[in-house]
């Protein structure tokens, strides 16, 4: 007799295995695994062959049709620029974010104003009630006929309501909240996940609602429950932010329909999430010359964002000298502390070393380099290095300083807000006018400039 075949599940991360472990070989997690019933079985076999169900003819790709994506606006420029130009009827977009951050405020403003563009929306709710709710729509105007809530976390439920009128958009607040009684395991649990997240799918494939999942994320960062639900859906859109400031970020990890190098820059206020138009006011204050204050151009996607970026050079106490970066890279900072150490006979391992990028921001790139390096020698020599200039370029282990991508939109974006010079590795040769550039092209002349 052929042995029944049993799989045992990662209730953690989803990794599968044909024998009970103790400990997680993907994610170390002890005692989470457990054995999927009879149907939880049958419902993967689903899943899998749907994703692998295409057209059961192969057809030449000369032959193939392109699908066309309609597109419609979000009514949020932010969001509609990081989903790629607006939202796709029928698709299934995931956006996880830590607690606290703006998740809900977020979609619920959304779906405010899609119901105000003639779209019928329905926010289903599994962690608030109504009138909780309702405060927020309250204080967000996010009040509109077309808007309809449902506090429910059972899932046929929320499939009944959704039989009994058509409704465009669906919103979904948390997926970890719902729960299937197609499966036995709790709400949050690796397979209550996937089955929701099929179920919905199926559903706004065929009906052609685009639907929006909040997720939790977990400690690690990544959407609590299982990998498989960012494989399921379309597009993936992380909401960072500190609780403690106001700025938060709305970044694309994966896009069927876009590219996921946008980023969606939002303000957290009393009345909820503003857009961030003008936001790169925010991030420097031209009044104020100091010592340690350095001016660059960072790019977040394809804008360009202008930026303060300080350093506090202290003489150490301790044998060892601390060295500490918020918003900007470790590991970075003591390369260049190295560097400007052998390079410029700076006696560094002496002082303790801080540095701080203004409002909360993180840079994910080397163009700041230049200005960090401008602010460490600025703090060093307590000279004031005039906010009538930027510092743009990539510093290199050997010294040098090299050219960055998008120049001349950071060069534009700075002469826009009334930057006179600019100091980089190299010259655009643009046709356009731009701001006046001094080359520097290894950090010893960046002293000779200072
Ligand atoms: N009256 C208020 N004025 C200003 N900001 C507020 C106000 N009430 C709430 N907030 C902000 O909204 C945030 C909570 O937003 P929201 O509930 O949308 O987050 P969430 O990501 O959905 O959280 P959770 O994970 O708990 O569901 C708070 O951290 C706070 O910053
Ligand atoms: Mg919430």
């Amino acid at each position: 007799m052929a042995k029944k075949k049993v799989l045992f599940e990662c209730q953690a991360c989803g990794f599968q295995s044909s024998k009970w472990m103790g400990k997680c070989p993907n994610c170390n997690a002890w005692d989470q695994f457990m054995e999927l019933s009879a149907k939880e079985m049958e419902l993967l076999k689903e899943i899998q062959s749907h994703a692998t169900n295409a057209k059961n003819q192969a057809l030449s790709i000369t032959e193939v049709q392109e699908e066309h994506h309609e597109r419609f606006s979000s009514g949020d420029s932010e969001l509609d620029l990081v989903l790629g130009g607006g939202v796709v009827p029928g698709s299934l977009t995931l956006i996880g974010g830590s607690p606290g951050v703006g998740k809900s405020t977020l979609l619920l403003k959304i779906g405010a104003n899609l119901a105000q563009s003639g779209k019928k929306v329905l926010y289903v709710s599994g962690e608030e009630s109504l009138g909780q709710i309702k405060i927020r729509a309250n204080r967000l105007e996010a009040n509109h006929p077309n808007l309809y809530l449902l506090s429910e976390i059972d899932l046929a439920l929320i499939f009944a309501e959704l039989s009994k009128q058509s409704y465009d958009i669906l919103i979904v607040d948390s997926i970890q909240t719902l729960y299937s009684q197609a499966i036995s395991s709790a709400p949050g649990s690796v397979s209550q996940v996937r089955e929701i997240t099929f179920e919905l799918m199926r559903y706004s494939k065929e009906r052609r609602v685009a639907t929006f999942i909040i997720g939790h994320i977990t400690k690690e960062g990544s959407i609590a429950g299982p990998r498989v639900l960012e494989h399921m859906v379309d597009t993936v859109l992380y909401f960072e932010g500190d609780a403690n400031r106001e700025l938060r970020l709305l970044r694309g990890f994966k896009n069927r329909f876009g590219s996921t190098s946008e980023v969606g820059i939002f303000e957290m206020t009393e009345q909820g999430l503003l857009s961030a138009t003008d936001i790169s006011k925010k991030f420097f204050n031209r009044g104020r010359n100091q010592a340690g204050s350095a001016i660059t151009v960072i790019m977040e996607g394809s804008r360009p964002i202008i930026l303060e970026v300080q350093a506090l050079v202290a003489e150490s106490s301790g044998s060892s000298p601390k060295r500490s970066a918020t918003g900007y890279e470790q590991n970075r900072l003591t390369m260049l502390l190295a560097l400007l150490e052998r390079k410029l006979d700076l006696p560094l391992n002496g002082y303790d070393v801080f540095i701080n990028i203004a409002g909360g921001i993180k840079i994910n790139e080397t163009a700041a380099d230049l200005a960090i390096v401008a602010a460490i020698i600025s703090s060093f020599r307590d000279r004031v290095i005039s906010h009538e200039s930027i510092f743009i370029g990539e510093v290199s282990l050997i010294g040098d300083i090299r050219d960055v991508y998008h120049l001349e939109t950071r060069l534009k974006e700075a002469k826009t807000h009334g930057f006179e010079k600019a100091i980089v590795a190299k010259k655009p040769s643009a046709k356009e006018d731009l701001i006046k550039c001094y080359e520097v092209n290894e950090v010893e002349k960046l002293i000779d400039w200072m």
